[in-house]
Formats: C-alpha cells, structure tokens, sequence
C-alpha cells in the first residue's frame, strides 16, 4: 500500500536528520562516507515519492504545487551531496534515441530488448531473456554513451558511468571497494539505474602469464555483481560495456552470458552524417551554402563526434570574425553567419579520429564473430 502524505513527511525528516549526522563523520571515516551516499540516494528517492503525493493533491488544493516543486528543488540538492560524496552517479539523462543519428539495427534490438523489460509477462510469453549484458564497442564518438544514456532515458532511470581510472586504486583492496560502493548504490537506486563500464577492455582484459591481478580480480567481482544485479525483483537495472578495443577483452567475458548482446556502434552512413548536422547547425545562424558543403565534404570517414566538432569549431569561427567587426564598428556590426569559408578554414587543420584501417578492424571482429570464429 503506497504510503501517506504524514508517513512520507516524517521519514523523510528523519532521513535528513541521520544524512546530517552520518555526513559529518564521513570526512575521516570510509564506511560513513558510503553510508551517507545511501541515505542520500535515499533522500531522493523519497523526495520523488513525496512530490507525486504532493501533486496528486495539488489536484484538490493548488497550495500543494509549490511543495511539490520543493521536493523537486530538494532532489537537486541530493544529486549536489551525492556528486560531493565522490559517487559516480548522475541525473536521469535527457538524451532520447531520437538524439542518436544512424544505428537503426542497434536502436531496433536495444528497443525490443527494453520494451521486454518494461513487461514481464511479454518476456515470459515469448520466452524472451532480459537478464542479460550488453557490450558495444566501435571507433571513438559513434554514440556509445548516448546510447547507454538514451536506456536510462527511455527507463526513466539513473545513470552511472565507471572507468578504470574510477575503480583501480592504489592501495590493497581499494579496487573491490570502489566496486561494493557503486553496486551498493545502485542497488539503493529503488526503480532501476543503468551503469556504464567504459574502457571495460582494461578490465575484462586477455589473460596472459603476466596479467594485472588486479583487473582478474576486478573482472571477478564485477561478473559476480553483474549476476546479482537484478535479484531484488522487478528493478530495470541494466549493465554496459563500452569499449574501443574489443580484441583486447578475454573470450571467455565475451562468450560469458552477461555479455550476449554484443553491438557495434560504427561509422555513420550519409543519412546519419546529415542528421548530425542538422542537429549541429539546428541552433546556430548559418548559410544554407554551408550546409551543403558539408554535406558533400563530411563523407564516411568522419565520426559523428568528428562533425559535430567541426561544426562547433566553425561556430567559433564565425564569432570571431563577429568579434573582429564588432570591436572595429563599436558595436555597430552585423550579426555573421557560418559560411563556407569558416568551414574550409576549419578544415584545412582538422585531422580525423579514424583511419581507414580501424574502421576495418572492427569489421573483422564483428564478421568474425558472426561467423562463429574466435
Ligand atoms: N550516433 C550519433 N548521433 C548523434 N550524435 C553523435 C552520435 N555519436 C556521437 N555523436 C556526437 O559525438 C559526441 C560523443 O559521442 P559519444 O560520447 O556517445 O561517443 P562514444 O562512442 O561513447 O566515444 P568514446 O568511444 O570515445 O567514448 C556526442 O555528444 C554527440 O555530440
Ligand atoms: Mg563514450
């Protein structure tokens, strides 16, 4: 039974209240320090339940609008703590799949696979598994991480991201502790939360005779955390890889059941190049020449990232000879365009993120994979 208006009031005082006291220890003390990230994380959950409530009765008496929008001023400020907390956790991302240009394939599967999640029963109609792990792996800025961003959109839940250089530490254990504390968080996280391993190469690294131990016991860990994620019932919580360097990891984590939905989040085709102009030019004054030239000139060895870049330094461009004009006339010039010749000068210096030959190489890694090889 959802709980009343009173009960959610006084538990969440008393959740502030014990934030407060746990917060100050937490300075010279670990444990507290994870402690208060709970009842931080907590906070927020109670302060979102507490402004449904509050908006529900809003419907009855107008007066409950303004607390409603306390609450949500209050999970602001919990997001503040957290972050201050040292916690890897983010807000719910605004980034929708309509942000993403190109990648249908992905899009398609990775909705199916969420529409699953959202219903049970479906998934167990079609005899569908949605306990399972995604990798992607592809060149740099082709939309990883705004895919992963979209899923916790579409879910309407938080997004954790981790790197090697967020979990490895330097002291005994600090590693496995870095780990326990993220999963403790998102397990805290009560409607689902989505977490990203980026580089996950490094840690599901190839086990040779001088391995990192580290990273085995890592790798370890986070499996054995991955299988326990989605336990307490009903949650979405959803684990990524996300890495550049996809033959790097073992093939034992890739052919591990986690990991069966394995995507490659490549080059963007001509309709997806353009979608990313637009989207880059959508808001700033331009010259429809530009545009076309752009079109034409950012062929298939651009990345997405690479265009809206190019994009952005061309917007500098313009406001630099606006300044220019600006000061000559004091203040009397006209507004500048992105023209062609910003774009050209843009550029003559631009160098590529990929080259020819590793776009190829991830070609080969996903044909032979398809193909059953190793
Ligand atoms: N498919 C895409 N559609 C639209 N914009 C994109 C796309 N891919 C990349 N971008 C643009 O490039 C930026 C970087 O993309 P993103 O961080 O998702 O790349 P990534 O694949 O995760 O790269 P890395 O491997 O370096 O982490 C985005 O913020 C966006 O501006
Ligand atoms: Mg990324």
């Amino acid at each position: 039974m959802a709980k009343s208006q009173v009960e959610l009031e006084q538990e969440y005082s008393a959740n502030t209240a014990l934030y407060k006291t746990t917060k100050e220890k937490a300075e010279k003390d670990e444990k507290q320090r994870l402690e208060a990230r709970k009842l931080a994380q907590r906070g927020i959950g109670l302060a979102l339940q507490l402004r449904r409530t509050y908006e529900d009765m809003s419907k009855d008496n107008p007066t409950f609008k303004e607390k409603a929008q306390w609450c949500q001023n209050q999970v602001s400020r919990w997001e503040e703590e957290l972050s201050k907390l040292g916690s890897s956790m983010s807000g719910i991302p605004s980034t929708t799949f309509d942000d993403i240009a190109g990648l249908e394939d992905v899009k398609i599967t990775i909705k199916n696979y969420l529409f699953a999640l959202k219903n049970p029963e479906v998934a167990k109609r079609y005899n569908i598994s949605t306990n399972v792990g995604m990798l992607m792996y592809g060149p740099p800025g082709t939309g990883k991480t705004l895919v992963a961003k979209a899923i916790a959109h579409e879910l309407g839940v938080r997004f954790f991201v981790i790197t090697p250089s967020t979990i490895f530490g330097s002291y005994v254990g600090e590693s496995e502790r870095n780990i326990r504390d993220i999963f403790s968080e998102l397990r805290a996280c009560e409607d689902g939360a989505v977490l990203l391993v980026d580089e996950c190469e490094s840690i599901f690294a190839k086990r040779t005779g001088d391995s990192n131990r580290a990273a085995i016991g890592v790798a370890n860990q986070l499996l054995q955390e991955m299988n326990g994620a989605n336990d307490g019932g009903g949650e979405k919580r959803i684990i990524l890889g996300a890495t550049n360097c996809p033959e790097n990891i073992d093939e034992a984590y890739l052919r591990y059941k986690r990991f069966s939905l394995q995507f490659l989040i490549g080059m963007p085709n001509a309709e997806a190049r353009k979608k990313v102009i637009d989207i880059g030019l959508k808001k700033l004054p331009y010259d429809e020449m530009v545009r076309d030239e752009m079109i034409r000139v950012l062929d298939e060895s651009y990345t997405c990232a690479d265009i809206s870049g190019i994009i952005e330094q061309c917007a500098y461009k313009a406001m630099e000879e606006y300044r220019a004009n600006y000061e000559m006339t004091n203040g009397k010039a006209q507004p500048v365009n992105i023209g062609v010749k910003h774009f050209r000068e843009v550029m003559s210096t631009f160098s590529k993120s990929v080259t020819p030959e590793m776009v190829e190489r991830y070609l080969k890694f996903r044909d032979e994979r398809r193909n059953g090889g190793s």
